[in-house]
């Protein structure tokens, strides 16, 4: 399972009204409908929630505004966030790292730095996964004030390995987990974690069972909410 669908796993009522940043967007024009930025789209169309796909690429932004128009944003994700106030009061529900590359294997390497090695030259970056755990961590420390009480954090490329964990979210993974929050679920590439006050995130609690019953009267009830495919 591609590691965004993880957040169908969860009530689609936390997603609500709220608002989702992904860092890190498209850019491969051969999988748009496949994406992740196409998935946050559609989803966050059904759910009445803001949504921002930031990349520093000008390539692969210019994809993701074939997506979602003027809420693409190019800059570095940690820049962005620390803007954020700026766009909007919304609080974060959820947050999708899925930026700078990590390298599986010497084939891997070769490939990444053929086909997007320049762009991260451009910011005097190389191609490490120690910069990869280290760039996502600063844009995880620069969210975590805007992260709604009820969140969930994705991380791509991200699995245990050797008794630790591997990947994008190397260092996020352990610093989440030090704050209190928790795994929640996870794919062959990714790991989903959810906020300290989300207790029980399949099981909604008596708060938002109660909105639930009032939005069911307003419009689809979310036991019967469809996420869109991808
Ligand atoms: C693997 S792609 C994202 C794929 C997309 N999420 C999807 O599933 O279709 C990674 C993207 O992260 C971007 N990127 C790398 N470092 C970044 C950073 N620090 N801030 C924002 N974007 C970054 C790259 O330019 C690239 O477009």
């Amino acid at each position: 399972m591609a590691s965004h669908l993880l957040v169908t796993t969860i009530a689609a009522e936390f997603i609500r009204g709220g608002c989702v940043v992904e860092i890190g967007s498209s850019r491969e024009i051969e999988r748009k409908e496949k994406s992740s930025t196409h998935f946050f789209k559609k989803t966050c169309e059904l759910l009445d929630s803001m949504f921002f796909s930031v990349d520093i690429s000008e390539k692969s932004h210019a994809l993701a505004q074939t997506i979602v128009g003027n809420q693409a944003v190019c800059t570095d994700g940690e820049t962005f966030l620390k803007n954020f106030r700026h766009l909007t009061r919304r609080r974060i529900s959820v947050l999708y790292l899925d930026n700078f590359d990590v390298i599986y294997n010497d084939q891997h390497e070769k490939d990444l730095r053929s086909r997007v090695g320049e762009e991260y030259g451009k910011w005097g970056w190389e191609l490490e996964n120690s910069k990869s755990a280290e760039v996502h961590l600063s844009q995880m420390k620069a969210a975590i004030p805007l992260m709604a009480q009820r969140s969930v954090v994705i991380c791509d490329d991200t699995m245990t390995k050797n008794d630790g964990w591997w990947g994008k979210g190397a260092t996020v993974v352990p610093y989440l987990l030090a704050q209190g929050w928790r795994v929640h679920s996870a794919s062959d590439i990714g790991v989903m974690l959810t906020s300290p006050r989300m207790k029980h995130p399949e099981t909604p609690s008596w708060f938002s069972r109660r909105r639930r019953y009032v939005w069911g009267l307003a419009g689809p009830s979310l036991p019967s909410f469809e996420w869109p495919t991808g």
